[in-house]
Parts: structure tokens; C-alpha cells; sequence
């Protein structure tokens, strides 16, 4: 089944920080992609800015080099030099004077206009200042932002307010590259586009959830970034709380940006405050290597490993805990969502020790789709005896086509002007809100992480984490 295409408008995009690694890594070639997919009008071009001196064919070949590093297979494309025809450069300094006169020379007033701030949060205020002060940005251009926003309340709600001074909260697009994944996404249709699953959403019928990010690579490359960040920061307060707010949500009213973001909201303030006990942060360590050699911080108390659980006031869940795990450097890369049904209320069958409770797991990746895990009788004359076996589905084989990217959807939809996917601004600081006490008692308490081998599923602090509530994780293999 080809995948269907929803017509975009033409459009200035200006990219910020053009030649950092989130551009030639992500963003350029998710922008190749949807250009070769046939997604972009005409009149689509794609202006990219940074300090560096360089002209527009001096841009061109620097995109093409990055396509060649981060995306090899579609280096040879024929389609790449029209790609790279729809891109421009122009050289400006984010806090000075130089080039902001330039760039409006080259905007277009009658298209969609999209400014993607690819740099350090510090340069969003100086950027917004700029677009505004030389009339660059019309009424309704677009603004995209990337995390980290903010690293605690106060700073995210002084970036709310520095975008504020000149955009209105409908411009602002804050990006959270995991509600672009598909399967991410799919949450949504599998829950609300169904009658099968919703009945059963609730305590009565689910034991527990498990939420399980899980990478193989260290942190080598951004040791400053990280270390001042740590999981919590860098992957709980968004990425994973974006997926316990789509798990947990009641329906919305409607498939509409802001119906979908007061309920995603509700999750967030309903979250329990988490005592100490219900926490776990490891940091990986080996003889003479590990994160504090990563980091070049042999002190180092940054977690790079977190574990948690978590309970949501509220009638639906009341009961009912959320684990969640994340960390770097781990057995292997798996993202995956559990939700663990309970078991029968009665069973007729002897063997009930082999009755294991039903199980939606859904893969974000790799190999994104869906795995229902139910008992069947175990083929075979005799005694009758149980045997669990998964209901199978993959997206990519079930539905024939490439899994797209995150960012070809989220750069789409801001072209689009549909901010479904992308994090309103009360929503960023409601998370930030119930992570800030979490991360100050760690702060403030002193202890050091639990060290675990690179390779492994974490430290063991936390296997009784769950294991204490008599449950277990899911093989971080399987
Ligand atoms: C980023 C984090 O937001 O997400 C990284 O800063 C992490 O530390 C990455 O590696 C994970 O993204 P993905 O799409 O590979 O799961």
C-alpha cells in the first residue's frame, strides 16, 4: 500500500543553526525524503543560517555531504540536485547585527513561513527579538523549537515567555521528536479507533504498565550536555511522559490540537508526587571506563540510567502502577510499551501456574508495530496445557511501506499548520513541575547511582524495583 500524501503549500522554511549536527544529522535528510517522496510544491525552499561565512552552493554541497554521512543509501539519488536546488543560505549572527537584513530581502510574504531554531535555547530570545524587530516573520509564521526546553520549571517557563513577546502560543511549535515516531502516533488510533481496547482500559482490567526506552549507545559526543542533564532531564520529563500521557488519557473529544493537549494535560497533573523509594538511577561503569570516563567527569553523580514508578490520581488508574525504565548503554536498543492485562478471574484450566497474564506490547522501535500476547492451548494430544504466543503484527510487512522518520511528520505538519504533535506550553511545564522534586531530592540527598555494565538491562536495584511488587520486566531482548 503506497503511502498517501497530503497536500502542502509552498513555503519559506529558515532553518537555524544549519550547519549543526541535528541538521545535517535529522533535519536536512527528513527534508530529502519528503522531497523525494513528492511532498513538496514548487514553491517550496528551504533557507538555512548559521554564522559560518558560505554561499548557496557552498551550503549545497555541505547537505550533500551530510545526506552522504547520515543517510549513505540515498547519496546517489537522482533526485538529490533538485532537492538541493530549493536551498538557500544566508550567513547571520543570532546576537549581533549581520545578515537579518539579508535574510528578509530573501523571505517570500505570500507563503507559509517556518523558522526552525536548531541552536541553544540561550538563542531563542535573541532570534525571536530579530525576526520580530526587522519584520521578518509574518502574523502567522511559524516558530519550532527543540528540547531540551528548558532544564527545571523556572527556565522553561522564562523560554514560554521570551517566545511569547512575539508569538502566539499557536505559532509555537516545541518539538518532541517521539510524538512524530509512528507507532507513537498509532497509539492514539489503536485506543480511540477501535471498540476492542477501550472497555477493557482501566484498573479493572489492567495490572500494571511498563515503559521501556532502552539504548545501546553511550553518551560519548555530548558528555557537556548530558552530564549536566541526566536521564530524568533528557529522556523522562518528555519523551517518556509524552507516552504515559497517550497510554493514559481519557478520549478527546475530537482529533484536534488543543482537545488532544488538555487531555495529555490532565495525565500530567494527575501524576503522584514519587517518594525516593520508588526510584532507581544507575550509571554505567566498567574498569577504567564508563560514563565518568564518557564524560571526562570522574566525580560524576549524573545518572544514565532511571527507573521509576509511578501513579496517576484519577478513577481510570487508581491502583494500577506505570514502571518505566530508560538508560544508555544497555543490552540492546528497544522502545517498547507493556500494558499488562490481569489474569482471569477464575480458571478452569489445572495448569493454572502456566496461565500468564495477557499482554499489548507496542514496539516503537525497531520494527515498530504491535504484539498481543494471549494463551492458547498448546497443540497436541493429551492433557490439555497452556502455551502463550504472540499475536504478531508488524507495521512495515502489514502495511507494505518505509516507516517514516519523526521529523519528515513533524516538519510536515508545521509546513501543515497542525500542532497535534507538538507540546503546548502549559504541558512542558506541567512536567516540569512534577520532575523538579524528583530531580532536587536526588540533588540535594547526595547519593551516588547505582553502577551497572555496559551491556546489561541496568543496575539490579532495578529488578526489585518491580520485582518487589511481585512482577518483572519484559527481556530487554525480547
Ligand atoms: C534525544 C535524547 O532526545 O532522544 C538522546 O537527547 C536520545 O539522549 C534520543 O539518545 C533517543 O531518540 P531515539 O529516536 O533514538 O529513540
Amino acid at each position: 500500500m503506497a503511502s498517501r500524501l497530503t497536500a502542502v503549500d509552498d513555503f519559506d522554511l529558515v532553518i537555524f543553526g544549519a550547519t549543526g549536527d541535528l541538521a545535517r544529522r535529522k533535519i536536512f535528510p527528513a527534508l530529502f525524503r519528503r522531497h523525494s517522496a513528492g511532498h513538496f510544491p514548487d514553491g517550496a525552499r528551504i533557507i538555512g543560517t548559521a554564522r559560518t561565512p558560505m554561499d548557496d552552493s557552498g551550503f549545497r554541497a555541505d547537505i550533500a555531504a551530510a545526506i552522504a554521512e547520515f543517510d549513505p543509501p540515498r547519496a546517489g539519488d537522482p533526485g538529490l540536485p533538485a532537492f538541493l536546488g530549493r536551498l538557500f543560505y544566508v550567513p547571520v549572527d543570532a546576537t549581533g547585527a549581520e545578515g537579518w537584513a539579508d535574510l528578509a530581502a530573501r523571505m517570500r510574504k505570500d507563503v507559509v513561513q517556518a523558522f526552525y531554531l536548531s541552536v541553544a535555547p540561550a538563542l531563542f530570545g535573541d532570534i525571536a527579538d530579530r525576526l520580530s524587530g526587522h519584520g521578518i516573520a509574518g502574523s502567522d509564521a511559524r516558530i519550532v523549537v527543540e528540547k531540551p526546553f528548558g532544564r527545571d520549571l523556572a527556565s522553561a517557563r522564562a523560554l514560554n515567555r521570551t517566545l511569547a513577546r512575539h508569538f502566539t502560543e499557536g505559532q509555537i511549535y516545541r518539538i518532541d521528536h517521539y510524538l512524530g515516531k509512528e507507532t507513537v502516533q498509532n497509539l492514539m488510533a489503536i485506543r480511540f479507533a477501535n471498540i476492542l481496547f477501550e472497555p477493557l482500559w482501566n484498573a479493572h482490567y489492567i495490572d500494571h504498565v511498563q515503559i521501556t526506552v532502552a539504548e545501546t549507545v553511550g553518551v560519548a559526543g555530548r558528555a557537556a550536555y548530558y552530564d549536566h542533564a541526566g536521564a530524568m532531564r533528557d529522556m523522562v520529563q518528555n519523551h517518556l511522559m509524552q507516552l504515559v500521557c497517550l497510554i493514559a488519557m481519557e478520549p478527546p473529544w475530537r482529533f484536534d490540537p488543543d482537545a488532544v493537549r488538555d487531555e495529555k494535560l490532565k495525565v500530567i497533573r494527575a501524576l503522584e508526587p514519587v517518594p525516593e523509594s520508588d526510584i532507581v538511577r544507575g550509571q554505567y561503569a566498567a574498569d577504567g571506563a564508563g560514563y565518568r570516563a564518557d564524560v571526562g567527569n570522574p566525580a560524576s553523580r549524573t545518572e544514565s540510567f532511571v527507573a521509576l514508578k509511578l501513579r496517576l490520581a484519577n478513577w481510570r488508574w487508581q491502583g494500577v502502577p506505570f514502571y518505566l525504565r530508560t538508560g544508555k548503554c544497555l543490552a540492546a536498543r528497544t522502545s517498547e510499551i507493556a500494558v499488562v492485562f490481569r489474569k482471569p478471574p477464575h480458571s478452569i484450566f489445572d495448569a493454572e501456574e502456566r496461565q500468564k497474564p495477557d499482554q499489548l506490547v507496542i514496539r516503537l522501535q525497531p520494527n515498530e508495530g504491535i504484539n498481543l500476547m494471549v494463551m492458547i492451548k498448546e497443540p497436541g494430544p493429551g492433557e490439555l496445557r497452556l502455551v502463550e504466543v504472540p499475536l504478531d503484527m508488524s507495521f512495515a510487512e502489514a502495511l507494505g511501506v518505509d516507516i517514516p522518520d519523526a521529523y519528515e511528520r513533524l516538519i510536515t505538519e508545521v509546513i501543515r499548520g497542525d500542532q497535534t504533535l507538538f507540546m503546548r506550553g502549559d504541558e512542558v511545564e506541567a512536567a516540569w513541575a512534577w520532575a523538579d522534586p524528583v530531580i532536587r531530592a536526588w540533588e540535594e540527598g547526595g547519593a551516588q547511582p547505582a553502577s551497572y555494565p555496559p551491556g546489561t538491562s541496568g543496575p539490579d536495584e532495578a529488578l526489585g524495583l518491580i520485582g518487589r511488587d511481585g512482577r518483572h520486566w519484559r527481556n530487554l531482548q525480547s
